[in-house]
Parts: structure tokens; C-alpha cells; sequence
């Protein structure tokens, strides 16, 4: 059975792409076979240099298979990239991803940020949810409407990562006891992270001793382990 992850959150440039990449190269890492979608953001395909390749638009404009847009990373996890999508859509994301059911264990979303109709359709195609939120306040509180809104659409919500975080900004983990939910997983500053994009590849593989490869091999442990 597939299981389908959405990644969001509720302000931009938080780290959901960071997280999506990680945390499927993690997953990978412990025996799971996963599948990264970009859905939307256009990151991914330059993260993880896949810039000439045919991706999600290509696919939702009518002009490639899923499977022609699909790589398969020498680190062996698959990628879809996306550049920005075309406006005369002739297949939905709920179709594309309907193609790819069991040919992974795990489908990653790389999602959008705020609640529009992208987000609305992510949440219907996902078992499950991640939030991002960065380590200030604000950023903790926007994804609250998130979760509710992932959860009335049929995604369960698995928590909250916080990421960029510092010891010297604690209000994050503080709001979020206010909500009375305590973060998945806390992902330090890492200056690593964008040092291994420059490399085109995860600070997972990159740098793997690194404190942030470390959270997302324990964010992955966490709940995919067993199966
Ligand atoms: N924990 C971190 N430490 C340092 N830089 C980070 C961290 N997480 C993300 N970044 C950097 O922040 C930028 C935005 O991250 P990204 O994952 O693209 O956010 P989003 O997908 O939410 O827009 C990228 O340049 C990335 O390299
Ligand atoms: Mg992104």
C-alpha cells in the first residue's frame, strides 16, 4: 500500500522542500521506497539539479507519462520535479498521483504554503500531513488553521517540525505548548543544508553526521521503522 505524506506550511520559505528532500532520503536510508513530488514549488528540480528534466507540468499538461517524469536518484530515491505549472491543466494532481499508487511505500508532497485550492487539493490526496513552521511565533501560529483544515479534508495530521532553529529562539516551542501540541521533530540552523544544495544533493548525504541529517534519520525512525 502507498502511503501518501503531504509537507506544508503556513508561511513560505520555511523548509518544506529542505524537509521533503530529507526526510525521503532518510526514509530511503531505512528501507522504504520512496517517491518525492514537487508540487509546484519549482525547489526541488534545482535542490537536486534535475533542472533540463521533464516533471509535474509536463505531466498535468497532458505532454508526459508520470513514469517519464520520474527519476530515480543514484541514492535511489525517486524524484518528480515541477517547474511552475501551465494554466491549461488537462489532468488533475489527484490523477497524476492516482498513476503512481504502489510503485512506491511512501509518496512525499512537497506542498504549498497557506490554504488555497492547492492546498485543498493536496490535503484530499494525503493519508497524512507534516507541518513545517520556522522558529519564530508567528510561523507556529499560521500552520494552527492548517492542521485543522488538513484534518476536516481527510489528512491525518502527524505534527509539527519546527526548522532554522536556534537555542536563542525558543518562542516557537513555546507557542506551541500554548496549542498544547509539542513539535515531531526540532531541526537546528545548518548551514550545511544550503552548503549540500549548492552540491546538488541532501545534507543527509552531503554531510551526514551533521546535527540536521541526525533529526531527520529520527524523524524517520519515528514513525516509518517498522513498515
Ligand atoms: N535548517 C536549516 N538551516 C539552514 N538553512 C536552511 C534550513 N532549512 C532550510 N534552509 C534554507 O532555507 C531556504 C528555504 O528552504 P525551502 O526548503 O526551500 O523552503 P520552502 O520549501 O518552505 O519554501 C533554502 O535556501 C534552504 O537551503
Ligand atoms: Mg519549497
Amino acid at each position: 500500500m502507498t502511503k501518501y505524506i503531504a509537507i506544508v506550511s503556513g508561511k513560505g520559505g520555511v523548509g518544506k522542500t529542505t524537509t521533503a528532500i530529507n526526510l525521503g532520503f532518510a526514509l530511503s536510508r531505512i528501507g522504504r521506497d520512496v517517491t518525492i513530488v514537487d508540487c509546484f514549488s519549482s525547489s526541488l528540480k534545482d535542490y537536486l539539479g534535475l533542472n533540463s528534466k521533464k516533471g509535474l507540468h509536463d505531466v498535468l499538461a497532458g505532454r508526459s507519462s508520470i513514469g517519464e517524469a520520474t527519476y530515480v536518484h543514484p541514492y535511489g530515491v525517486k524524484v518528480v520535479p515541477s517547474h511552475k505549472i501551465d494554466l491549461d491543466q488537462k489532468k488533475s494532481l489527484s490523477q497524476a498521483m492516482l498513476d503512481i499508487y504502489g510503485k512506491s511505500d511512501i509518496v512525499l508532497l512537497d506542498g504549498v504554503s497557506g490554504f488555497g485550492s492547492d492546498a485543498r487539493e493536496i490535503f484530499s490526496i494525503a493519508d497524512e500531513a507534516i507541518f513545517v513552521s520556522g522558529p519564530d511565533e508567528m510561523s507556529a501560529k499560521s500552520v494552527m488553521p492548517l492542521i485543522n483544515a488538513a484534518e476536516s479534508l481527510g489528512s491525518v495530521s502527524l505534527g509539527i517540525v519546527i526548522n532554522n532553529h536556534s537555542n536563542s529562539r525558543l518562542r516557537s516551542l513555546d507557542s506551541l505548548k500554548f496549542y498544547g501540541k509539542s513539535p515531531l521533530a526540532v531541526i537546528p540552523y545548518d548551514r550545511n543544508i544550503p552548503r549540500s544544495f549548492s552540491a546538488n544533493l541532501p545534507v543527509l548525504i552531503h554531510y551526514p553526521g551533521s546535527k540536521s541529517s541526525l533529526e531527520y534519520l529520527k524523524l524517520a525512525n519515528l514513525f516509518w521503522k517498522n513498515g
